[in-house]
C-alpha cells in the first residue's frame, strides 16, 4: 500500500549543519534556505535555538530566521529543547517547534543532559504555551533502532514516548534512527507497532544513513504507508552527542526513489542537486547522494 504523496521535510539547514565543524557564515545559511524553498519544499528545519555552548554553529538561529523572513508555502521549523530555547523561538518569528525526546536513558543525558522524563517535563510548558498560540509542534524520538551508548531500545520505549509526545499535543511523531542501525524487517517492526498507537499518518521517519540502510528502511516504511520522510540534501548530518553518528539520507536519494515509484512529492530534482552542490562547496566537502554523484 504505497501512499500517492509524501512529504519530504528538510532538515539540511539543522541536522545537516549542527555537526558541521568549519563555520557556515549566516548568509550562507539563509542563501541555502531560499536555494531550498525554490526546490519545492515546504517543510524546512532552519535551525536550533539550543545551548550555544553545546552546538556552537546554531548560535545564529536567530538571525537566520529573521534573514529569511516568512516565505510563502514554507513552514520554517526549528529545535526547542526548553522554555528557553522556545521564547528564542517565538522571538524569531518561528512558524513550527520541535521537540526532541530520546527512547534511550544513556542518550537523553548525552544530548539534553536530563532524564527521559525530565525532558518531557520540560517540553510539557512549551506544548501548552504552543497550543495557546496556536503553533504546532513535531516530536522527535531519538535512537528508535538502537542506541550508540545502550545498544538495544526496545520498541515498547518508544510506543510509549510516541504516546506522550501525541498527548502533550505534538502533531507528529519523527522516528529518528540516530545512528543508523536499523534494518527493514525491523524498522517494519517498530513502525507497527507505533501505528497501533498513534495514527499512521502522524508518523515521519528520520532515518540516518551511517550503514547504507536507510533507502532500504524507507521503502519498508513506505511499503507500509508512511507518508513523511525527513531528508537534508547532499545527506549531510549527524548528530554531535551520538557517537557514530553520520548523514541523513539524502533528499535527492529519496526524491529520485519515490520518483521511481510513482509518489508525487511536488519537488524539483534538478534543483535539489544543484543546492545540495552549493552547501556542500560552502563546507569543502563532496555530496553524500549517490544520484548527486551520479549527475553531470
Ligand atoms: P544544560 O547545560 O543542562 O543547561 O544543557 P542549563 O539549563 O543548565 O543552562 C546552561 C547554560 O546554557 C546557561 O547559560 C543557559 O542560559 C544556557 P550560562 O548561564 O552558562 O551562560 N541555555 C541556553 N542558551 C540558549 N538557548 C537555550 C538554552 N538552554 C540553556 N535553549 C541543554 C541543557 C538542553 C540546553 C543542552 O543539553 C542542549 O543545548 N542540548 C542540545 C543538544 C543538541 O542540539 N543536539 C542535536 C539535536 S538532536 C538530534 O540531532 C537528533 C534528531 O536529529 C533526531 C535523530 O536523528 O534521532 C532530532
Ligand atoms: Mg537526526
Amino acid at each position: 500500500m504505497l501512499p500517492e504523496f509524501v512529504k519530504i521535510v528538510e532538515v539540511g539547514p539543522r541536522d545537516g549543519l549542527q555537526n558541521e565543524p568549519v563555520w557556515v557564515p549566516t548568509d550562507t545559511k539563509v542563501e541555502f534556505i531560499r536555494k531550498l524553498a525554490q526546490c519545492g519544499l515546504t517543510a524546512i528545519e532552519a535551525a536550533s535555538f539550543v545551548s550555544p555552548k553545546w552546538v556552537p554553529q546554531m548560535r545564529d538561529a536567530s538571525q537566520v530566521l529573521q534573514q529569511v523572513g516568512p516565505l510563502p508555502e514554507v513552514r520554517l521549523s526549528v529545535l526547542t529543547p526548553n522554555l528557553q530555547g522556545f521564547q528564542r523561538a517565538l522571538e524569531a518569528d518561528a512558524q513550527e517547534v520541535a521537540v526532541f525526546a530520546a527512547a534511550s536513558e544513556a542518550f537523553s543525558q548525552k544530548n539534553l543532559n536530563c532524564s527521559i522524563e525530565e525532558s518531557l517535563e520540560r517540553f510539557r510548558p512549551i506544548l501548552e504555551q504552543a497550543k495557546g498560540l496556536d503553533l504546532p509542534v513535531r516530536g522527535y524520538i531519538s535512537c528508535v533502532l538502537g542506541c550508540p551508548y545502550q545498544g538495544e531500545v526496545a520498541p515498547q520505549a518508544v510506543v510509549e514516548l510516541a504516546q506522550e509526545l501525541t498527548r502533550q499535543g505534538c502533531y507528529e511523531i519523527s522516528l529518528g534512527d540516530t545512528i543508523g542501525l536499523g534494518t527493514p524487517r525491523k524498522a517494519q517492526c517498530l513502525i507497527e507497532a507505533v501505528a497501533q498507537e498513534i495514527p499512521l499518518e502522524q508518523i515521519a521517519l528520520h532515518f540516518h544513513d551511517t550503514r547504507g540502510q536507510a533507502l532500504a528502511n524507507l521503502y519498508a516504511g513506505l511499503e507500509m504507508g508512511v507518508q513523511v520522510i525527513d531528508a537534508s540534501v547532499s545527506g549531510l548530518g549527524g548528530c554531535p552527542y551520538a557517537q557514530g553518528a553520520s548523514g541523513n539520507v539524502a533528499t535527492e536519494d529519496v526524491v529520485y526513489l519515490l520518483e521511481g515509484l510513482g509518489i508525487a512529492t511536488n519537488l524539483d530534482l534538478p534543483q535539489l542537486i544543484e543546492t545540495g552542490r552549493f552547501i556542500c562547496d560552502a563546507i569543502g566537502k563532496p555530496s553524500q547522494s549517490k544520484v548527486n554523484q551520479a549527475t553531470p
